[in-house]
């Protein structure tokens, strides 16, 4: 969608998170398959990454959500809608959204959910985006949650090394101000990727049976070579994409807010970007991937380091599963 020319625009007015408490570090993975922390630092970035015990995304959800209840004492009566962002909803229906709803008395707002795997908190954004600046709703809570480790195998050291569990709550807020907020995006999909990075078995396609739980089909299977050299490339081109179209300089861009799938694809949108280290909200050190908390957990992380300032140009880029991914150009709005 190009730069909006509504009369409202769409901006970030609260936000929460929930991280649970267990740790999975590198060590407790050389302890459960073959592999060690050098290789794992050296080819991921990843060191540690939250696991959520008991219960499912919905609590990832509502954590996130009484998190930032507590720091801006929203009233949840007056949003309008909830999006969840998420590939690991409670269950396939009802939606996650009605379950986190119904876990915090939310009688007044509707939602669903939406699956774009690790780009889904950027298609949610444009969503909310949507209904904020048709004048249709003025606020829009996204969710994006995930609790990868229920389709993670573990005992596959390619997959299990990669993913953790997280919840983040952003409110969008309708504005006048057309220079705040969201200000641009570009969105792509290309169905042709699915082969690479899927979960076979659980939907209509492939019911569960004894045979899909014994092939292993409730779990992610992803082809990380062939995603890798993909999502290098769609990650930086999209990221140079919107920065071009907005005519942004690296030095205008306080911050590249990348998906936290690789180190390694971080660095190289860095690098197509011209943008310099200190300007990239990095966290999968501590994470690892959270599908679709990875962008809001770094804006979270960065703003409570007090290393986000109000006025702040920052460019949002995802690529994921599908293949989906893209770019959103978003000016900070809190101080
Ligand atoms: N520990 C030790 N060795 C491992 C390992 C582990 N945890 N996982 C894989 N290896 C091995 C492989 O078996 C392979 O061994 P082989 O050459 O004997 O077959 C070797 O390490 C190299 O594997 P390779 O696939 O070439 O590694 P890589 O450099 O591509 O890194 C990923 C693997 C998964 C980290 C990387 O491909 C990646 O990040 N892919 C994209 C992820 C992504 O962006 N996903 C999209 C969003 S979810």
């Amino acid at each position: 969608m190009p730069v909006s020319e509504t009369k409202y625009n769409a901006k970030i007015s609260a936000f929460g998170k929930f991280l649970p408490e267990t740790v999975y570090d590198n060590a407790y993975f050389e302890k459960i398959v073959d592999t060690n922390d050098e290789w794992i630092v050296s080819r991921t970035g990843i060191k540690e990454r939250r696991i959520l015990e008991n219960g499912a995304t919905s609590d990832l959800g509502v954590g996130a959500i009484q998190d930032m209840v507590k720091r801006f004492n929203i009233d949840l009566d007056t949003i309008d809608v909830m999006i969840v962002a998420t590939v690991t909803p409670d269950m396939l229906f009802p939606a996650t959204a009605c379950v986190i709803m119904d876990k915090l008395g939310m009688k007044k707002t509707w939602g669903y959910d939406i699956l774009a795997a690790c780009s889904s908190f950027l298609f949610a954004t444009s969503q909310a985006r949507s209904f904020i600046e048709a004048g249709t709703y003025k606020r829009v809570l996204v969710i994006g949650a995930d609790k990868m480790s229920s389709i993670t195998d573990y005992t596959d050291r390619n997959n299990c090394i990669l993913f953790g569990d997280a919840g983040t709550a952003i409110l969008y807020e309708r504005t006048e101000d057309k220079n705040d907020g969201v200000l641009d995006e570009t969105l792509y999909c290309d169905g042709s990727g699915g082969k690479y990075l899927y979960m076979l078995g659980g939907g209509s396609l492939n019911p569960p049976t004894h045979e899909t739980v014994d092939k292993k089909m409730h779990y992610i299977y992803q082809d990380g070579k062939a995603v890798f050299k993909v999502a290098v490339i769609g990650m930086a081109d999209v990221s140079f994409e919107i920065m071009k179209r907005n005519n942004l300089k690296p030095e205008d861009v306080a911050f590249l807010v990348p998906h936290q799938a690789n180190l390694r694809i971080i660095d190289a949108t860095r690098k197509r970007m011209g943008v310099d280290n200190s300007k990239v909200m990095i966290n999968i050190d501590k994470y690892g991937n959270t599908t679709a908390a990875t962008i809001p957990l770094c804006l979270i992380d960065y703003y409570d380091m007090g290393k986000l300032k109000k006025g702040d140009n920052l460019v949002l880029s995802s690529f994921g599963a599908g293949y989906t991914w893209g770019g959103i150009y978003l000016k900070w709005s809190i101080d």
